[in-house]
């Protein structure tokens, strides 16, 4: 497969099969690709766990309520640690968050590519997801991914802005 042809292929799975576990071997490998990811002067910013058990799920699904996000048989929340990350001298820009969106994605694409599903989720309660992970200050709940086999294979069509609009040659 090619990196184009991967990147076709992962799309925002929202119906998860409660019955198919992740296997552990592909749960590592997608989470050595996180690990991989570069980050802003290779600080490596962030934290990322790996929620399998029920009575935990429970508490961190409170913080996304959505029916979908009950059958997935795992879920990643990626913290960033704004204590490590690098800040840019001349304005103060934390780069924590960028860091942490490149490690998420690494983990979508490694898992589209070992056939599992993944979704970006933001919107959800960043608190409560703290207070569930007892986070400390300086460690932020910054996205959730819900990783686990598909339950219907669908082929998506991506909709996006066209190259004329976003690519400008200047
Ligand atoms: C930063 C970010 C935050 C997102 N948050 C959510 C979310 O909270 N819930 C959700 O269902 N999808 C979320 N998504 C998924 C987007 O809706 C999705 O990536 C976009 O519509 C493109 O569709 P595709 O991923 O299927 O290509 C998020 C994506 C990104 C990149």
């Amino acid at each position: 497969m090619t990196f184009l042809e991967l990147v076709k292929s992962r799309y925002s799975v929202r119906s998860y099969n409660p019955d198919k576990e992740v296997e552990q071997e592909k749960l590592d490998y997608i989470l050595e690709c996180a690990r991989l990811a570069p980050s802003a002067v290779n600080l490596q910013p962030w934290n990322f766990y790996v929620i399998r058990d029920p009575g935990v799920r429970e508490k961190i699904n409170s913080c996304y309520k959505r029916e979908w996000i009950l059958d997935a048989p795992l879920v990643v929340v990626i913290t960033a640690l704004h204590d490590k990350s690098w800040k840019r001298s001349y304005d103060g820009k934390d780069h924590a968050d960028i860091d942490v969106a490149i490690a998420a994605e690494h983990i979508c694409l490694a898992a589209a590519e070992q056939g599992i599903g993944s979704c970006w989720v933001c919107n959800f309660q960043a608190d409560t997801c703290a207070e569930v992970l007892g986070l400390p200050e300086n460690e932020e709940a910054v996205v959730m991914i819900p990783l686990g086999y598909e339950r219907d294979h669908t082929v998506k069509e991506k909709n996006r802005r066209t190259a004329e609009e976003v690519i400008r040659i200047v």
